[in-house]
């Protein structure tokens, strides 16, 4: 199975299943003489486990991270980067009854069909668990953009089809999302959105939502024409976590409604007078604030009765139990930072190889 590493110089590879010894993520290509801590890893990762509400599931992973090469006397040495996250609260059995089920809304069907073979327990290396080991790496790649003073600030402006008023707040700050539970900015649309979990939770149903991401101080140049603009890494990056259905950069699927003269961004001495590019021009960042939007579909694992089709090509009807999300958002969150960390650190490193 390739499709495992993203990256062209700043390199990151992840592997590992839900339920098996754990998960882990190799990073290559970071440069020497940065400072990392464990700690620093660790309080990433952090951010991302199951917290108390309703939305969440209830494994509860310790994700506690091992540096096991890489980092010598707590700075990077430019070698491999290789981290660990031992799973430990599987809980395999439950699974037991998925395994010759096709789940509606998994990858069950599809890696069926294209391997032969499938790890069944937990969505094996289908699993939102496989993102622990992005966040990671992102904290690696955190470093990078952040000694040329870049920050990467993801928040909810959408949950189950209730609307934040603080979309495009670009002021926005960690401190201020992280405060909420739900990490949406707009204190009135969050209790809203709080409710509307409880209720999906109450029919055994499930929800999406939309995240924005805001990249500040991105420096003009980054990006690589044709086949790997800025633009289309990002997409990539982002489409490649589970649930991600869409990526809108700056105005998005807006733009297609707009005229020329409404879309443009005039570049004055003072600088741009709008940023409906998103921050990107011809897939380089032309020093705007990078502006993306990512859709979230629902979470397919439900407790409702649903009609599926087992192995043997029988339809069948389930319910599914265990331990699930009833929405992917917030946990998605440092998940879409860490992806365009990871892009942002690779275009860093290339843009000195574009001109001597
Ligand atoms: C952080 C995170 C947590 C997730 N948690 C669950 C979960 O608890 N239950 C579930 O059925 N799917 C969960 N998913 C979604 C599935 O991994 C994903 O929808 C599935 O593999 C199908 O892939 P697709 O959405 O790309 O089509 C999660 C995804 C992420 C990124």
């Amino acid at each position: 199975m390739s499709g495992n590493t993203i990256g062209s110089l700043f390199r990151v590879t992840t592997w590992g299943e839900s339920h098996g010894a754990g998960i882990g993520v190799v990073v290559d290509g970071c440069p020497a003489g940065l400072n990392m801590t464990r700690e620093e890893i660790q309080k990433a990762l952090d951010r991302r486990k199951p917290g108390h509400l309703l939305s969440e599931t209830s494994r509860r992973e310790e994700d506690q991270v091992e540096i096991l090469s890489g980092v010598f006397e707590n700075k990077t040495t430019g070698t491999p980067i290789s981290l660990l996250i031992r799973n430990r609260d599987q809980e395999s059995r439950a699974y037991d009854k998925l395994k010759e089920l096709y789940r509606p809304g998994h990858g069950d069907y599809t890696y069926s069909m294209k391997y032969g073979i499938r790890d069944h327990r937990g969505g094996g290396r289908a699993s939102g668990r496989e993102t622990a080991a992005r966040v990671a790496a992102g904290a690696v790649a955190a470093k990078i953009i952040g000694r040329f003073g870049m920050d990467v600030i993801a928040y909810t402006i959408m949950l189950g089809g209730i609307f934040s008023d603080q979309g495009k707040n670009i002021n926005v700050s960690h401190e201020i999302v992280d405060a909420t539970p739900l990490k949406c900015p707009d204190a009135e649309a969050s209790l809203l959105m709080e409710k509307k979990l409880a209720a999906m939770r109450e029919d055994g149903d499930t929800v999406g939502g939309i995240v924005e991401i805001v990249v500040r101080g991105c420096p003009t140049g980054l990006g690589e024409p044709v086949f790997d603009k800025l633009d289309a890494d990002l997409a990539k990056a982002l489409m490649g976590i589970g649930t991600v259905k869409g990526v809108e950069i700056g105005a998005g699927f807006d733009a297609a409604g707009k005229t020329g003269s409404e879309n443009n961004d005039i570049l004055t001495p003072e600088g741009y007078l709008t940023n409906h590019a998103g921050g990107i021009l011809a897939g380089i960042s032309n020093g705007n604030d990078i502006l993306i939007r990512v859709a979230c579909k629902p979470i397919p694992s439900i407790a409702k009765l649903q009609r599926c089709l087992d192995e043997s090509g029988r339809a069948v009807e389930y319910a599914i139990s265990g331990r699930h999300d009833v929405c992917v958002i917030p946990r998605i969150i440092p998940v879409c930072e860490a992806m365009v960390g990871i892009v942002l650190a690779d275009h860093l490193l290339r843009i000195r190889a574009a001109r001597i």
